[in-house]
This record gives structure tokens, C-alpha cells and sequence, in this order.
């Protein structure tokens, strides 16, 4: 009643003179938690904003707050918060006041909580816009709730608050989507059911909020009936991202007759998108213990930063279907994540926080990272090479966000610094920087040095800053910048509660951005879990600690004393066995925990091709396949830069009959940990001819002859120079298995062989062929190959038992390289 009465008030104020002649239609916005903290803090004031703006553009209005709490209580709480509203600085007080008051009159409290209170509040709606002769434009949800309230309010949306035909429904949904791949895709999957691609708006790459407590207590349960409880810092930071975030794109479209020679692999050296906060997440551990720094910021935030800066920028930046297809073919160019990639974080009083709020014991370490610096490369043309480095954590020195593209400086400069000009000289450092806020300048930001060029700005919207001379930043002196900051800093939540009502979809999460997202760092997150994080002080005291630095593909912390402190706590002293024993099958032995062993069999096999190369100009290396052989890969790769590559020949010892694509193939492995990353021509690459005239290992196709021939042909008496093998559980090496005649003895060089594993097909190098090697390796690695290890140590000369006892090259030498897990169990 009251609120019907309302609208007719409306014109009769005159707020809408000639609404009834130009009326756009009636817009019911429906914000559930909307007497939690996030709705208090900025969502009412962003709605006012909203009424503010559009009012008299010739939509009408109703508000619906709807929460858990039963009316009075309810209504007590929503009104205490709306009359607090404020109104931006040129509206006049009176004026102010009678914006307010009708604000409040459009505005109403809904107990929101079953099935019929949803289909009440539809019929509500209904007879008010019938009784009004009002027609129906949309209708906005916006929930601010936690996420495992979503499914059950999607329902009863869909079930009973959808708008008439032809009229619009927006369901506003704020992160966190799921804490991995699974979760993410089982509720994509559940709110496809009830609502339409379009229909959904996902509020995550620049808003954060997050709840207090874990399921089950008290401030959980709370915020469930209440809305969220909001981490107010964190959102206002992350809230400012949105402008300088969301400018990229058009920075570069409008800059591109300056970006399009110089955006690439050539020109930029590496590029930094970082956050930093000075919070901590007390209160708030519930959240924090299941999701880590890299769910709550790197999956979205930064993941949405990056995007924007590597995607091929569509020819119309304003389709936001060309700009998705375009970020997720960028996902797809993304380099594989792994833990060497990565270093981690926690604040010293993290695990206290845990342990209050969580009501653990004083034995309970949390393993949760509070900080993560990340390094991801692209694998495409125009990035190939370029490292970007993501980072945040919680508890640091300061509090600032950037994405910093820092050019390559391809000036000598001859002339000492004092001739040095911003505007003209080559030898300053070059860069532009994507400022979110905080930090020095505390504002959003762009930055591009004189020394690039003067940058296009959207005329009207930012401004150029000129009134602080003294600041520095990123190391150079504000002059040394073109400086623009936006013209009117709007509360991000207007501007985000703005773009809903317009409909801009690209200013949101779709399901397909969303699951990519999660496809990318999931696996990262799952190989983490349970790594120890490097402990912190917090703020200025962290001092180096987390400075960590980038060698070949690979981040670690530059100081790496306190790393092996922590460690130590963890593991029994290692070195213990260093010396226990050298031989193996009276051979050389070398042994050490996994790393270190791959380190030693990584130089060794450099010193070897060094040395071939100088005898004979080449080296022949014949490698195996399994798991094992890849760290070594990763190895090789990413710290012997002075391999001599483009000498060397890589061979396979052996090939499953598989498509040399085949994630099984022994071929794609090579090529994907190693070919990828290192210089080898490509006619020194020579996989197995599995794969011949469309069909797998058939006899007829004479695959193991062509081989054999090949060998014959470029290896000087088929004598490679190196030979890696491994040993499986069973005996067998290379794909000679035991109980089986096949390539024991006599020519040819290559064969066919059955695997009792699956794929059964295999063609394999025969022992003779591996026996006239140079040199063999064997390496064997983890505690399920200690039984075996054991065995062979003590077997003698047995090949059709244990193949591996059968390596015995004539006239080289062999080395075993043995973990202390297969050594000692
Ligand atoms: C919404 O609910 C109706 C049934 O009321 C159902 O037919 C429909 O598939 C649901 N989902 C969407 C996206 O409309
Ligand atoms: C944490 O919660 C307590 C009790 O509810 C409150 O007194 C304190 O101010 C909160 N601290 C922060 C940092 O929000
Ligand atoms: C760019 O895309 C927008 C949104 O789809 C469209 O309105 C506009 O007409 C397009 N511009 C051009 C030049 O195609
Ligand atoms: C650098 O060059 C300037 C002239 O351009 C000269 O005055 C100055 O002394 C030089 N600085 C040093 C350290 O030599
Ligand atoms: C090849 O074998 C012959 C005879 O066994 C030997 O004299 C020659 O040195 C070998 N060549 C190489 C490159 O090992």
C-alpha cells in the first residue's frame, strides 16, 4: 500500500513530468543481504547512486531489500543504514532531502526466505505496476550472499520472480565461484538450469568481500542470515581496480598506431601485475584457510589484468563477444603451470589466527599461502619468452596494485646522466604502468614514460597530473611520465551498479572466462597443496624475505638461507648417506635426495655433450621415456643455457604406439618439458616411426628398420654417446620386458615389443644397440622403485628376468643416478 502510494507521490512531486509520455518502463531491483555489511557499506549508497543518475531519464523505480530476518527486525536494520545515505557533493542539502526521502518511499524490506516469500514478492510486483499502468522494463537480483546460497535463491527466481515476456532479468553474483575447476564448473552447471548466459552477471575481477568465520560458526551463520561481512580494505582496493583494470583495453585500442610496433616479445623485457595490502585476514580465517592468496587474487584479479594486457585486441574493442573469444584463446596460449614457477608466503601470525578462530590446537600448522609471487609466460608469437610476474599477499610493507609493462632498453648511452632528457633520450627507463590506487599517488592511474610517447587519453575523463613534482615512482621522477589520473574518481560500486543497469556484459565474469580461469590454475593449486610456505614477519620487517627472482623458467627467493632453516625442521638431516656407498652393480653410483640428483645427472649430461662435441662435433643422446626423465628435462631447460644444442641429436630409446601427439607418447613428453623450450634443429630431432602410412607399429610399415637405418646413417657405428635409461618396477629398461626374447641378443638394432602395461604396442632400441653406447645412464627415482633397486643390486648377469641386469655397454661405461627414496626406501 505504502509503497504504491509512493509512485503516484512521484508525480505528483514532479520528479517524472512527463514520464507518462516517454516512460522507458519499471526497473524492480531486489538486493538479498541487504542488512550485511557489503549491502551497508556500499551497495544501498551505489542503488541511491543509481536512482540519482537514471531517475529522470524516464525509468521508475522500486527497491526490495531481502534478507533472512523476520520484518521488524529487519526493516529496523535496512532503514537505520538508508538514512545515512549521502548524496555527491553538488547536490544542494534541501535538495539532498528530498532525494532521500524519496529514495526511502520507492524503497521496501522483504523477509526473503521461502519459496512463497520469493513468489509473494513477484505477485507484489506485479499488482503494483498493474495498478500504477506501469510497464514492466527488468528486473535486477543482486545477491550478496554466500555462495552456497546461490542454487537455492537461483531456483526460486527462476521459479517465480522472472519478469513478464520480453521484459529483462540481471542476477548479480559475487565471487568466490567455486575454489577449483570442479567446484566451479558444478556451479556453473547449476545455474545454467536456471538462468540464461545473459542473465547472469558475476561480480570478480575487481570487488572483494569476504565472510567471516567457517561453516558452522557463529559469524557464518550470522552473515548467512545478515549478507556478508566485508573486509572493507580489501574491497575498497580491489574496487579501484576497476577503472584502471578496465582502461586497458581501451588504452590500447586508442593508442595502437604507437602499441602495435612495440607490444611484443622484441620490445618488452617482462611485465609485473601486483597487488599489495598491509591486512591481515583475522576474523576473517574461515574464508581464508580453503581458498589462499592465489584462489582470492591470482585466479581472478590478476588472471583478469593479464588478459587484458596479452589478448590480441579484437578490432572492435567494444564487442564484448570478440574480446571473450579473444581472452580465451589467450587462455589457451598459456604455459602450463608448475611449482617451480611458483614461491609462497604466510605471515608469521597466521597460524594463530587459525587457531583461535578455527579453535585448533597449538599443533595445528596451517600450510594456507598468504602470499604468492607467480611467473607465467605465453607460448605465442607475440609473447613467447616474455616473463609476467603476478604477486600479492597479505600483511606487506604497503598497500598499492599496478600492471607495469617495462620495455626493453635497446640504447647504448654514451653521454654520462646528467645529459640525460626525459622527452627525447633513449637511455631512461621505459615503461607504462596501469596504476589501481594507493601507493603514492592514491588515485588510479596511467603512467607512460616521455621517452615512448604521449599517450591518447578518452578526452574528458582523465586529466593529466601536474601538481606534485617531488613523487617518484617505479624509481623515476614523476616528470619522467605522462601522469593521467580519471577526471572524477565515482564510487566503484556506482560505477559497477551502473554498468548492471545498462546491460554491459563485458564488464563481467561469463561461465567459459570463468572455467578457463580455473582451468589454468587448478592444477598449480592442487600440486601446492601441502608445500610448506616461507614464514614472514609482516610489513616493513619482511625486509627481503619475499624478494624472490627469476632464473630460466623458474622463481625461488633470492635469499635462500631461511628457506633451508624451515626445511630442516621438516625432513631428517640430509648428507647422512652422502657417502655411504659409490658403487652399483660395480659401477659408479650417484645418489642424493631427488633434486640434487637431478642437478648432478643435468651436469653430467652437459660435460658429456661438451665433450663429444669436441671430439666429433656432435652429440648423440638417446632419452627414455616415463616420468623420471622429466624433471631432468625441466632441468636442462631451465638452467644449463650453455648446452650445446644446436649439436646435438635427440634420439628415443623407446615409443608407445600412439600418435606422437598422444599425451602417452613418450615424443610429446620430450617435446612439450624439452624441444619446446631449447634451441635443437629441427633435423636433429628423430622420433621413432611409430606412426606410419595412417596406422600404429604395423610390421609391414617397417618402422624398426627405418630407425635402425636412420641410426646407422648419422650415429658413427651406432654407437650413441650417451644412452639414458630408467628401471621399472618389474626389471624391464627402455621397452625390453622381462620374460620376453625380444632385443635380448643379436641385430636388428630396433624392435617391436609388448608391454604388459597398456598401450601394449611398443618399438624399442634392442640391448645390443644400447650396449655399444658410449656411455649408459640409469636413472631411478622414488620410494615404489626401492624393492626393485634392492633386487638388481644383488642379481647378476639375468636379462631375460631383469632387462636392466642385461646393460652392460662393451666398451663404455655406465652410471646409476639413485635417488635416496629408491636407495634407502
Ligand atoms: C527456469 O524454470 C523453468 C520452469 O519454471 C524451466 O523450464 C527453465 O528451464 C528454467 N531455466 C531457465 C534458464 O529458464
Ligand atoms: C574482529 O572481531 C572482533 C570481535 O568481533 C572485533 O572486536 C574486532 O574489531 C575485529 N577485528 C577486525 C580487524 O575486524
Ligand atoms: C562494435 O561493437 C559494438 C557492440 O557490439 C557495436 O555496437 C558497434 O557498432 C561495433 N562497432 C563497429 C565499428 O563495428
Ligand atoms: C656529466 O656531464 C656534465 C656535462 O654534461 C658535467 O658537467 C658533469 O661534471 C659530468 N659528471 C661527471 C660525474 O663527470
Ligand atoms: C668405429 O669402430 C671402429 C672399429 O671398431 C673404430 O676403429 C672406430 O674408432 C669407431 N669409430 C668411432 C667414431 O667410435
Amino acid at each position: 500500500m505504502f509503497l504504491m502510494a509512493t509512485l503516484g507521490t512521484l508525480f505528483f512531486l514532479g520528479v517524472l513530468p512527463s514520464a507518462a509520455r516517454e516512460h522507458q518502463g519499471h526497473i524492480s531491483v531486489v538486493l538479498l543481504g541487504a542488512t550485511g555489511d557489503l549491502a551497508k557499506k556500499y551497495l544501498w549508497q551505489g542503488f541511491f547512486q543509481l536512482y540519482l543518475d537514471e531517475v529522470s531519464n524516464g525509468h521508475t523505480f522500486t527497491f526490495y531489500g531481502g534478507a533472512q530476518a523476520e520484518l521488524e527486525r529487519g526493516q529496523k536494520l535496512m532503514f537505520d543504514r538508508l538514512k545515512r545515505l549521502t548524496c555527491p557533493s553538488d547536490v544542494s542539502p534541501d535538495r539532498c532531502a528530498m532525494l532521500k526521502d524519496q529514495f526511502l518511499r520507492l524503497t521496501q524490506y522483504r523477509q526473503l526466505k521461502t519459496a512463497e516469500d520469493y513468489a509473494t514478492l513477484s505477485q507484489d510486483i506485479a499488482t503494483m505496476l498493474s495498478q500504477e499502468d506501469l510497464e514492466e522494463a527488468g528486473r535486477i537480483f543482486y545477491l550478496s550472499v554466500p555462495p552456497f546460497a546461490y542454487a537455492e535463491i537461483a531456483r526460486h527466481i527462476n521459479s517465480s520472480c522472472r519478469p513478464r515476456p520480453g521484459a529483462w532479468l540481471r542476477v548479480v553474483l559475487e565471487k568466490p565461484f567455486g575454489h577449483n575447476l570442479k567446484s566451479a564448473q558444478q556451479l556453473a552447471d547449476e545455474l545454467k538450469t536456471v538462468f540464461r548466459e545473459e542473465e547472469m552477471y558475476r561480480v570478480d575481477h575487481y570487488l572483494g568481500k569476504q565472510v567471516g568465520g567457517g561453516p558452522g560458526s557463529t559469524q557464518w551463520r550470522a552473515s548467512v542470515s545478515s549478507g556478508y561481512n566485508l573486509d572493507r580494505i580489501t574491497a575498497d582496493l580491489r574496487a579501484k581496480c576497476l577503472p584502471a583494470v578496465t582502461h586497458i583495453l581501451p588504452f590500447r585500442d586508442q593508442n595502437r598506431q604507437y602499441l602495435d610496433p612495440i607490444w611484443n616479445r622484441h620490445h618488452i623485457e617482462r611485465v609485473e601485475i601486483v597487488l599489495k595490502e598491509t591486512v591481515d585476514v583475522k576474523n576473517r580465517t574461515g574464508f581464508y584457510e580453503e581458498y589462499g592468496v592465489i584462489r582470492d587474487i591470482h585466479q581472478n584479479h590478476l588472471t583478469e589484468a593479464l588478459m587484458f594486457l596479452t589478448m590480441e585486441l579484437p578490432a572492435n574493442v567494444s564487442s564484448s563477444q570478440d574480446v571473450l573469444q579473444s581472452k580465451l584463446r589467450t587462455f589457451r596460449s598459456l604455459q602450463d603451470l608448475e611449482k617451480s614457477k611458483v614461491v609462497i608466503g604466510q605471515y608469521e601470525e597466521y597460524n594463530n589466527h587459525v587457531r583461535e578462530e578455527l579453535q585448533k590446537g597449538p599443533d595445528y600448522f596451517s600450510r594456507t599461502p598468504t602470499f604468492a609471487g607467480v611467473l607465467i609466460h605465453l607460448d605465442s608469437l607475440r609473447w613467447e619468452g616474455v616473463p609476467f610476474i603476478l604477486t600479492s599477499g597479505k600483511v606487506l610493507d604497503e598497500r598499492v596494485g599496478y600492471a607495469r609493462v617495462l620495455f626493453k632498453n635497446q640504447a647504448f648511452c654514451t653521454q654520462n646522466e646528467t645529459a640525460w632528457d626525459s622527452e627525447s633520450s633513449q637511455c631512461k627507463r621505459k615503461q607504462i604502468v596501469f596504476y589501481i590506487g594507493h601507493g603514492e599517488l592514491n588515485s588510479p592511474a596511467v603512467l607512460v614514460s616521455r621517452n615512448l610517447f604521449k599517450p591518447v587519453m578518452p578526452g574528458g575523463s582523465w586529466k593529466e597530473v601536474s601538481d606534485r613534482p617531488w613523487l617518484r615512482l617505479f624509481g623515476q621522477p614523476i616528470s619522467d611520465y605522462y601522469t593521467y589520473v580519471p577526471v572524477k574518481e565515482r564510487e566503484p560500486y556506482a560505477i559497477l551498479i551502473s554498468r548492471i543497469y545498462h546491460g554491459k556484459k563485458d564488464s563481467f565474469i561469463t561461465t567459459e572466462n570463468l572455467l578457463a580461469s580455473w582451468e589454468f590454475w587448478s592444477p598449480l593449486l592442487d600440486s601446492l597443496a601441502g608445500e610448506a610456505p616461507r614464514l614472514y614477519p609482516g610489513g616493513s620487517q619482511n625486509k627481503h624475505l619475499l624478494d624472490f627472482e627469476m632464473a630460466g623458467r623458474e622463481v625461488s627467493f633470492v635469499a635462500k638461507e631461511a628457506l633451508e632453516v624451515m626445511h630442516a625442521k621438516d625432513e631428517q638431516a640430509p648428507g647422512q648417506y652422502k657417502t655411504l656407498q659409490s658403487r652399483f652393480r660395480q659401477n659408479q653410483l650417484v645418489t642424493d635426495w631427488a633434486e640434487g640428483l637431478i642437478g648432478r645427472l643435468a651436469s653430467d649430461v652437459e660435460a658429456a655433450a661438451a665433450g663429444a662435441v669436441e671430439k666429433s662435433g656432435q652429440f648423440h643422446l638417446a632419452l627414455s621415456g616415463g616420468s623420471s626423465p622429466l624433471a631432468l628435462f625441466r632441468q636442462l631447460a631451465a638452467h644449463h643455457y650453455g648446452f650445446p644444442w644446436k649439436h646435438t641429436h635427440l634420439w628415443l630409446v623407446d615409443e608407445r604406439c600412439v600418435p606422437l601427439t598422444d599425451p602417452e607418447s613418450n615424443f610429446r613428453n620430450l617435446h612439450d618439458h624439452l624441444i619446446q623450450q631449447v634451441r635443437v634443429p629441427y633435423y636433429n630431432i628423430h622420433p621413432m616411426p611409430v606412426h606410419l602410412n595412417r596406422r600404429l607399429c604395423v610390421e609391414d610399415d617397417k618402422g624398426p628398420e627405418l630407425y635402425a637405418n636412420e641410426i646407422a646413417a648419422l650415429v658413427a657405428n651406432g654407437s650413441f654417446d650417451l644412452v639414458l635409461l630408467g628401471v621399472g618396477m618389474d626389471g624391464h629398461t627402455a621397452s625390453l620386458f622381462p620374460n620376453s626374447l625380444v632385443g635380448l641378443e643379436g641385430s636388428p638394432d630396433v624392435v617391436f615389443a609388448e608391454s604388459p602395461a597398456k598401450p601394449h604396442q611398443r618399438m624399442t632400441f634392442s640391448l645390443p644397440l644400447i650396449n655399444k653406447a658410449k656411455q649408459v645412464s640409469v636413472l631411478v627415482m622414488g620410494k615404489r622403485k626401492h624393492d626393485i633397486v634392492t633386487l638388481v643390486s644383488r642379481v647378476g648377469h639375468q636379462p631375460q628376468k631383469w632387462p636392466i641386469s642385461g646393460v652392460n655397454p662393451s666398451s663404455g661405461h655406465i652410471a646409476w643416478y639413485v635417488d635416496y627414496e629408491a636407495l634407502f626406501g
